[in-house]
């Protein structure tokens, strides 16, 4: 299995191609961490995923290299695995350029304009636990036990300076990043990711992705992430018939084509589909052209007392302004689809761009 490479001009994990598995996890900075903590963290955390990205052990004595009277400093459920690959991607929250403490870390004056809370959405039912944190970790594999070991580890390495916040595991992508893959599909069994801004659109991925303008320096080639955990009322939309289902997407269930006519790659025709279906109010021509790069993958976490499932899709999302993300969810607020779905669960990231060789995620910030 392949190994992607950690150091580069972009973060691996935004147009690598979607992997199978998903261990999201959200962090926050101890109270009395500093500057120094800050950076050593995230030093400590880049060459750990430089190692771990290669299918190697968490440092170089690894599982048992350290000898029998210290506890190993990898973990070693991942020995014999290989890469899988492993894509980690880390991002920073609002909170951490401005926390409690007014400027803990010496970069308040840093912060993009455009790092701010996600501003509540219309029947928004967010849960504090599984939202927001000072910085995140988007990790993906094909492997899930790969994607466990990763965060697993990465928690380890953080003991004193962060603390996990919450974390959220994901199977079956969502989404698809290169015209390679086939189109997966979501809980609701239907194709997700046919309209999606694809690896090899570099023009798409200047124009829509990748930060830039407006933008510190240091974040140059970097992104921004959204992350909604949305649950989907599995059993409700179960009692639907097919043909309101379709109506409702504006797209058929088998073949994905829009409803207008055509096939799955045949672009819609917004007149041809209701005017609130989910592809006609995310369709960039009713919302000023605002694009989004898809990344989501499906979870389910058992089920609740009365035998429902806790069931749904755990949205991601990469754009060079988390603008376009609310431009779009503003624009949803009469989909047909909201009957069916809760947002639980926010959060919003700024992702810089990729590490040098021989230095760490998120120098530029601290230059
Ligand atoms: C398209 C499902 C939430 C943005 C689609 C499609 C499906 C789908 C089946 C059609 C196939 C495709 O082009 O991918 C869902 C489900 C959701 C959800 C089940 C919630 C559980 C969202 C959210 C956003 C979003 C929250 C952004 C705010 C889009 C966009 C498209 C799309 C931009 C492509 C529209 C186009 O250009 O044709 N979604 N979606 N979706 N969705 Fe969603």
């Amino acid at each position: 299995q392949g190994a992607h490479a950690f150091f580069g001009a972009h973060q691996a994990g935004i147009t690598t191609e979607v992997q199978e598995h998903l261990h999201f996890a959200a962090f926050d900075m101890m109270p009395r961490s500093d500057r120094r903590d800050l950076i050593e963290l995230l030093e400590d955390w880049s060459y750990a995923a430089s190692r771990l990205t290669q299918g190697l052990e968490v440092s170089a004595s690894g599982a048992v290299g350290g000898g029998p009277d210290a506890p190993p400093d990898d973990t070693g459920e991942a020995l014999g695995l290989h890469a899988a690959n492993l894509t980690i991607t880390f991002g920073f929250g609002p909170s951490l350029f401005l926390n409690e403490d007014g400027d803990r870390y010496g970069i308040a004056d840093r912060r993009p304009a455009k790092l701010e809370r996600l501003p509540a959405f219309l029947g928004d039912d967010l849960d504090p636990a599984q939202s927001d944190g000072d910085l995140c970790i988007q990790v993906c594999a094909d492997d899930p036990q790969v994607a466990v070991h990763t965060i697993r580890n990465l928690s380890r390495i953080a003991f004193g300076r962060a603390k996990l916040r919450w974390s959220q595991l994901g199977f079956g992508k969502t989404s698809r990043t290169s015209a390679q893959q086939q189109t997966p599909r979501n809980l609701f069994g239907f194709k997700d990711g046919t309209a999606n801004i694809l690896a090899d659109d570099q023009d798409a991925l200047a124009s829509h992705v990748w930060a830039g303008d407006g933008d510190p320096g240091w974040m140059a080639g970097g992104s921004y992430l959204v992350a909604r955990k949305i649950a989907m009322l599995i059993e409700t939309w179960d009692r639907v018939r097919l043909g309101e289902q379709e109506r409702i997407f504006g797209r058929d269930k088998v073949e994905g084509a829009p409803l207008s006519g055509g096939t799955e790659m045949t672009p819609p025709k917004l007149s041809g589909l209701d005017p609130h279906s989910h592809v006609r109010l995310a369709h960039p021509d009713a919302n000023g052209g605002a694009r989004i790069l898809r990344r989501g993958f499906n979870y389910v976490g058992g089920n609740n007392a009365l035998g429902r499932l806790d069931a749904g899709l755990f949205f991601l999302s990469y754009q060079r302004d988390p603008a376009q993300f609310i431009t779009l969810q503003k624009r949803m607020s009469t989909d047909l689809l909201i009957e069916y779905i809760r947002h639980v669960g926010s959060g919003v990231w700024a992702v810089p761009p990729g590490a040098t060789s021989g230095s760490y995620v998120g120098a530029a910030l601290f230059a």
